[in-house]
């Protein structure tokens, strides 16, 4: 399929934009572009066309299982945990396989295009991580799934972790994961960080560690991730996901850290929906937000993503895989809210998050796969505001999800009879 879309907007700011698309590649970008005959052609009436939304940190084993068997009481990190440790023995690999199929079809409605998700190793029959491989061959025309081998209960403190983990990097999955602040103590903790980098590097795989998902500021294992980053020349393909107690360390230590992430280029994913809703539970008043300090790693050079995690699981009740509430959440809760910040947020769950994942052929510009999302907004900081309406959702040049313009009818005196939350003046 060819088709020309009119008059869009950038993300970067460029307003009055053309975009020819021929086959699944875009052909062309610019203004007035020639119209090829038999072309249709889309009108973006100057709406805001983005390359699609991107999830750097999720866990699709877990997702749609919201009250099985039971639901979190106390909505903390551990008894989510133990929950899903609860649920692990009765899951099966077509109800796995549905809920993830499932999820992916809320994705592509919201133009969310590329998932990273982390399916835990630590059930030895390696149910989930069969039935993800499965969804990611079935989704693969229409979402990019990038599957992390997650210890979730451990790498040395669960007794098959560690095999379990290499049987599925030998089945195909691509990334290493681990989670250091859960092994039993912080040398343990130090250990897994060097056994799994080294892994990596032997495998020529890329590195997402939940990292120091705590409030305590002595848990820093992100400086021996981005110790081994430097020293197996993992440069740029290292992550530490979620680094929720670099909110309570005392800022002289984050000033030595962030320099040593920066030389080490290990990239950093908040995941804001559940590091707001985790984090300070063991606090009364004040209560830390918890959220990683987004606006200093990115002030530093260091790329950010914001991930959604959960949906609907043994952590989180609530979400939808819209990538513009975990933004705005993001934004809030980092008081992110000048106008290149706001910017920033968006970037933050697209180019950046496309950056970490590796994703090929990502972003507008000829020669790129035409992968698009038209929004029902100006531009990114009013897509966040908005958590605008995914108007049209293009993958490798065919349009695979729409959704009709939001706009409520009126009737009150003198007063427009339609409005649709855009600013006009
Ligand atoms: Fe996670």
């Amino acid at each position: 399929m060819t088709m020309l879309i009119r008059n869009a907007t950038l993300p970067d700011g460029r307003t009055g934009i053309d975009l020819l698309v021929e086959a699944d590649r875009i052909k062309a970008v610019g203004p007035n572009l020639p119209l090829p005959e038999d072309v249709p052609v889309i009108d973006a009436g100057g709406l805001l066309l983005s390359p699609p939304f991107v999830d750097a940190h999720f866990h699709m084993d877990a997702t749609l299982s919201y009250g099985l068997p039971r639901v979190n009481q106390s909505g903390t990190l551990l008894e989510g945990i133990a929950l899903w440790g609860e649920l692990k023995p009765h899951l099966t690999q077509e109800a796995l396989v549905e809920r993830a199929l499932q999820y992916c079809d809320w994705a592509v409605a919201k133009g969310l295009l590329a998932i990273r998700t982390h399916v835990d190793v630590c059930d030895d029959r390696l149910l989930a991580v069969e039935a993800l491989l499965h969804v990611k061959e079935r989704v693969k025309p229409y979402l990019d799934l990038q599957l992390v081998a997650f210890p979730q209960d451990g790498v040395l403190r669960s007794p098959t972790a560690l095999a379990n983990l290499k049987r599925s990097l030998d089945m195909g999955v691509d990334v290493v994961g681990g989670i250091p602040h859960f092994e039993r103590t912080m040398a343990d903790g130090a250990e897994s960080v060097r056994i799994l980098c080294e892994l990596a590097a032997e495998r020529g795989l890329r590195v997402d560690m939940h990292c120091d998902e705590s409030d305590d500021p002595m848990s820093r294992h992100i400086e021996t991730l981005a110790f081994h980053t430097q020293r197996l020349g993992l440069h740029g393909r290292v992550t530490g996901s979620h680094l929720t107690s670099m909110h309570s360390m005392d800022n002289y230590y984050v000033s030595k850290l962030l320099p040593l992430m920066r030389e080490a280029q290990v990239n950093a994913i908040a995941n804001p929906l559940i590091n707001i809703t985790l984090q300070g539970r063991h606090d009364t008043y004040p209560k830390r937000r918890g959220m990683t300090r987004v606006p200093e790693l990115m002030a530093a050079g260091i790329t950010v993503a914001f991930g959604h995690d959960c949906v609907m699981d043994p952590w989180y009740s609530l979400g939808s895989g819209d990538m513009l509430e975990v933004a705005q959440m993001g934004l809030h809760v980092a008081q992110m809210t000048s106008q290149a910040q706001m910017r920033a947020c968006f970037d933050a769950v697209t180019v950046n998050a496309a950056k970490i994942l590796g994703l090929d052929g990502y972003g507008i510009a000829p020669g790129q796969y035409a992968d698009l999302v038209l929004l029902q907004a100006r531009d990114p900081a009013d897509a966040i505001r908005l958590r605008a309406n995914r108007l049209m959702v293009v993958r490798r040049g065919q349009i695979v999800a729409r959704t009709p313009a939001a706009t409520a009818s009126l009737s009150l005196p003198g007063r427009p009879e339609t409005v649709d939350w855009a600013l006009r003046r």
